[in-house]
């Protein structure tokens, strides 16, 4: 019975360490697909500045964009906060928000967040990102919502500007 028993707990243990050998895998597949598709130009404090901070990588940006008709635009915190970032976002909703631009509240995404060009991401790749992003410390970081083009810039944006100073709208 003892033998028994010894010889379940190691099965055991060598079930948790393969389980966690896949996830470690997984999860480094996400971060490097984060980094090579620059989510973190987008969605990290300090972005588009000389030193971004990498310390609270894809923590919400602190430079939008401004796109002529639709508004200003902020990349949002991308880590699990739970009030801030994406600590309510079940990993099938990523997903969603990644490969199809739908929040799960239904609002479809500005195209400066290039859902478009990651519309063909494997179902592998595309969980390994959402993984990888539940994986990173929760940052309490709150980005500007989204504002119409007539709203006053929450923050500093980034805008396509003519040489006489006035700016595409
Ligand atoms: C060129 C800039 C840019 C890049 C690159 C980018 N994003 Fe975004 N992303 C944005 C902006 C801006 C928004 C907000 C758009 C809106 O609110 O309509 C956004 C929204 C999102 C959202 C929805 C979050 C929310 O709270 O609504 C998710 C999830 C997301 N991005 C993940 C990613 C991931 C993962 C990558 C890399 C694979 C990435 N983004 C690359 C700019 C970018």
């Amino acid at each position: 019975m003892k033998r028994i028993l010894i010889a379940a707990t190691a099965l055991a243990a060598m079930a948790a360490t393969h389980a966690s050998a896949a996830d470690e895998a997984t999860l480094k597949r996400g971060e490097y697909l984060v980094t090579i598709m620059s989510c973190t130009d987008c969605h990290t404090p300090g972005n588009f500045g000389p030193s971004p901070d990498m310390e609270h990588k894809l923590g919400g940006a602190s430079v939008g964009f401004f796109l002529p008709g639709l508004g200003y635009f902020y990349g949002p915190n991308l880590t699990p906060h739970e009030e801030t970032g994406l600590g309510k976002w079940s990993e099938a909703e990523i997903v969603t928000a990644l490969r199809e631009g739908v929040r799960p509240d239904g609002r479809v995404l500005a195209p400066i967040m290039p859902w478009t060009a990651f519309a063909s991401l494997t179902d592998e790749d595309a969980f390994a990102i959402a993984a990888y992003l539940k994986s990173l410390p929760a940052y309490e970081h709150a980005v500007p919502g989204p504002q119409g083009p007539d709203a006053a810039p929450p923050a500093p944006y980034q805008a396509v500007v003519l040489p006489d100073g006035t700016i595409i709208r």
